[in-house]
Order: C-alpha cells, then structure tokens, then sequence
C-alpha cells in the first residue's frame, strides 16, 4: 500500500518554519545563557540539514538509490551539488566511473499542488494522478522526456540517461568534480552577442523542432560551459499545445531579453522575435 506523505510533510513545514531569533534575549548579559542559546541555533541547524536530507530521501528513494547502484547505472554517488526546494542534485559516478549528474524531486504536497498547472492541458498527459509520490514520479519523467526531445532536436541541454520513480540521471556538466557555472553567476561572459544569439536560437528550435516551451528560461537555469549555454531544469516545459505556452514563451523571452540587456546586449524587437518563433509551419 502507498504511504501517504502528506503528515509527514505538514510537520517538516512546522519543524522548519522555527524562527531561530525566538527566545534569545541579547539584553541579558550572561554568558551562560548565550553559550546555551548558540548551541541551541546549532541543534537546530544541523536538524534542518537532517530534515532536508532525510526530505529527499525517503524508504522508497533510498531503495531506488540502492538498486540503482547495485544494478546500474550507478557506481558510486559522490555529493551534493545543489539543495533546492523542488529537487537535489548530486555528483555520481557510473559503473564505468565516468560523471553523471542525479537530480532526486522531493515527495512534497505543496510542490505537487504547483506542478498541477504544467501537467493539465498538456495533451502529453491523458490525467492526473491523485497519489503525492506518482506526481512527483510523472514530474521526474517529465523532466526525463522533455530532456529526450531537446537533445533528439540537437539543443545543448544535459543528455538524459536514466529514469526511475523521483530519480532522474543524465549527463554531468562540469570539469571533473566541479560543475559549471550558472550564467547568472558569470561577470563578463566572453562574446556576449553569440551567447545571447544562441540562446535566442535554442527557443526557437525548442519550440519549432521539439515543440515545447522551457517555462522557467532564464540565467539562473542556464550552465556556462566551455564559453557555451547549456539549459538545464526543464521539467516544467510544456507542449506547444498547452493552454498557457504562449505566456510562458513570452515569459522565457522576457528574462532572457533582460538578462542580455543588463549585460549592455543592444536586443532586437522582442515581440518581432516572438511572431518569428510562433509563426512556422507545422
Ligand atoms: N546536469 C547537471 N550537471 C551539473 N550540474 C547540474 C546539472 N543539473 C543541475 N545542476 C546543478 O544543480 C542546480 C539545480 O538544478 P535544477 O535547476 O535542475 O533544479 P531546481 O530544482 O530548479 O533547483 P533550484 O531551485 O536550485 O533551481 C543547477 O543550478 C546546477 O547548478
Ligand atoms: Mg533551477
């Protein structure tokens, strides 16, 4: 039988929202008392850090986790590499110790509500599961096969690899065991008009030859690697079909547009560029 997370989740929420200024009194000059409340700012720290850890791995991640390494792909996971609120990602090896990158969704009511919104009206999807854990299980195939539509498209996203419940494996972006860079964090990056050129053609063939929308464009989910864009968490892009794929290709287009603007890119006609990619023989 399926475990329900939803009480699980409602206490890490309470658990998490402790404000950790609550009850320190920096008036009271003892330090005694300081000394206490420091150690107790600690506790509660690394039990966030538990928390989350333990969020992401759940019973049934950790026997996925355990499959996977016993039977392949994996050979060995490395470390974390990013902790967000939806996902984590980590550093793995595979059998032959080559890089891979694990990207593991958190079982979680509250993200599951908002994914709603991708997954209806996507004529991909005939319905939606009333289960927590296979939401976030189609999210992560989701991911997996938007993956696998850009990269047949020849667009520059990560090569997916493997699917399995919340656990998706694709290609590792990065030089050894450090990961590339996300284009928000690039200063000055070199040849700007070709970065921004790039980008602007990775839109449009996304749309035109894969037939989706990224939904969440923009520098924070954009690599940096080799001087070139990589686009990465697209599992939230939509079929072109989608009610909404117009706003969110506006949307793409505008963080994107803003992003190069900043970096003093003189832009072309935004809504031109848009009618451009719309516009196409289907
Ligand atoms: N294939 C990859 N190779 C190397 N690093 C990666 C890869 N995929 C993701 N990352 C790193 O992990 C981070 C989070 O990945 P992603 O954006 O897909 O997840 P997310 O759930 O949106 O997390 P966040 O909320 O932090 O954006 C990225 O910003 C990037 O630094
Ligand atoms: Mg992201």
């Amino acid at each position: 039988m399926e475990k329900n997370n939803d009480d699980n989740d409602d206490e890490y929420e309470d658990f998490l929202d402790i404000d950790l200024n609550d009850n320190i009194d920096y008036n009271v000059d003892n330090l005694e008392k300081k000394n206490i409340d420091n150690k107790r700012i600690r506790k509660i720290d690394q039990s966030k850090k538990r928390a989350t850890i333990e969020s992401v791995f759940d019973e049934r991640t950790i026997f996925q986790l355990n499959k996977l390494l016993v039977n392949g792909p994996l050979g060995k996971i490395e470390g974390i590499i990013s902790a967000g609120k939806e996902a984590n990602v980590y550093l793995a090896y595979d059998q032959k110790g080559k890089e891979v990158a694990i990207k593991i969704y958190k079982i979680d009511s509250n993200t599951s509500k908002w994914m709603r919104n991708y997954i209806i009206g996507d004529p991909r999807f005939k319905k939606l599961p009333r289960n927590i854990s296979k939401i976030i299980y189609l999210w992560a195939k989701k991911e997996y096969k938007n993956l696998k539509r850009a990269y047949k498209a020849g667009l520059r996203v990560p090569e997916p690899l493997h699917i399995k419940s919340n656990i998706l494996i694709m290609e590792y972006i990065g030089f050894e065991a450090i990961p590339a860079p996300k284009l928000k964090d690039i200063k000055n990056p070199k040849d700007k008009i070709n970065l921004f050129k790039e980008i602007l053609s990775f839109i449009k063939i996304l749309y035109q030859k894969a037939k989706l929308v990224h939904g969440d464009l923009s520098e924070f989910n954009i690599l940096y690697h080799n001087q070139k864009p990589i686009v990465i968490d697209i599992s939230q892009a939509v079929s072109i079909q989608h009610p909404k794929a117009e706003i969110y290709l506006v949307r793409d287009i505008k963080n994107i547009f803003n992003f190069f603007k900043k970096l003093g890119v003189v832009t072309p006609d935004p809504k031109s560029y848009y009618y451009d990619i719309i516009n196409f023989d289907r």
